[in-house]
């Protein structure tokens, strides 16, 4: 830590205080107050005009997390499943030491009609929770709505692709509008999952049963809702609901404390990026804590 200045060392140690009980202090402080609060947006709006210049992306802004914020991440997901913080850190490396993954979204969107306005990078963000999630809880089916270019997508499938190996099959169903949506979902991540393509509340009755079921699509209070309320009955007793909107409301909160469910928000915090960060509502029965002793709540076992 860097000593003071004698003048700067003078200013603290008696015009501060003096200041701080005068009347005359609350105007003279203003631009020490004012230069305290930038000093916290300056560093935001630099990169903000970095990544204008840089970027080509114009919605659902991708970004690493700090180490601190995969930390906390992993954390969340022991407390909540219950394994241990070893384990579901293991998870969370597992998918960022995924080349093979990272090639395939960098080289998909080299030749995709949206390069334009894709960066060719792959940043799983808040995302590596939703994989941790798969990967303890070896689901039988997880459902996304809202797939924008595919990146939880193949996120998702990458994951059941490695519960199948260990002898967990699962399938993943992403629903999206826009018929363009998905183009990072070709082979080998196509094969355990698909695309249902048209309004979410349709495209979610033709599906009976989920485990895990992922928010992401109109991201309006009513429409979050309305999945919700749609996909209860479909979730067994012990599935999981990974809201991407609890940032923006309290849809997921309120609508698990009706239901007698769990509820916790997991705030993402992106890694030399200007974007404040979303996060992941969690919503979870006792019964998924309860049965973690070893055998995750979907069924399979789970890594402790
Ligand atoms: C934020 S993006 C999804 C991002 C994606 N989950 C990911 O991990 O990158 C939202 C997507 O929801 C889709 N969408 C919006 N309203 C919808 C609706 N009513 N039904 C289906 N898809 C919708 C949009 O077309 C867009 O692709």
């Amino acid at each position: 830590m860097p000593h003071d200045g004698p003048i700067t060392s003078f200013l603290k140690k008696k015009v501060r205080p003096f200041l701080l009980k005068a009347n005359l202090g609350r105007v003279v402080l203003i631009p020490v107050r004012l230069s305290m609060a930038l000093g916290y947006y300056t560093p935001q709006l630099k990169r903000t005009v970095t990544w204008a210049v840089s970027s080509r992306e114009a919605t659902n802004f991708t970004f690493e997390i700090t180490h601190e914020n995969c930390e906390y991440l992993a954390h969340t997901v022991s407390a909540i499943t219950g394994v241990s913080y070893s384990a579901a850190m293991g998870y969370v490396n597992e998918l960022q030491g995924d080349d093979a993954l990272k090639r395939h979204v960098i080289e998909e969107t080299r030749k995709s009609r949206m390069r334009h306005c894709a960066d060719e990078r792959c940043a799983f963000g808040r995302r590596l929770g939703w994989y941790a999630f798969v990967r303890i809880l070896k689901p039988h089916v997880v459902v996304e709505t809202g797939v924008d270019k595919g990146l939880g997508a193949v996120t998702l499938c990458a994951a059941l692709l490695r519960n199948a190996t260990e002898g967990f099959p699962g399938r993943y169903f992403g629903t999206d509008k826009d018929p363009d949506a998905g183009f990072l979902l070709t082979q080998p991540y196509r094969s355990v999952g698909e695309i249902l393509y048209g309004d979410s509340i349709q495209s979610l009755r033709s599906i009976p049963e989920i485990d895990i079921f992922i928010n992401d699509s109109d991201h309006s209070a009513e429409y979050e809702r309305r999945e919700y309320e749609l996909v209860a009955p479909k979730l067994g007793s012990n599935g999981l609901i990974l809201g991407d909107n609890s940032h923006c409301t309290d849809v997921l909160a309120r609508f698990s404390a009706e239901r007698g469910r769990q509820f916790i928000f997991f705030r993402e915090q992106p890694k030399d990026h200007w974007y404040p960060g979303a996060g992941i509502g969690i919503s979870f029965t006792r019964n998924m804590l309860a049965a973690s002793n070893g055998v995750s709540a979907i069924g399979a076992p789970a890594a402790v």
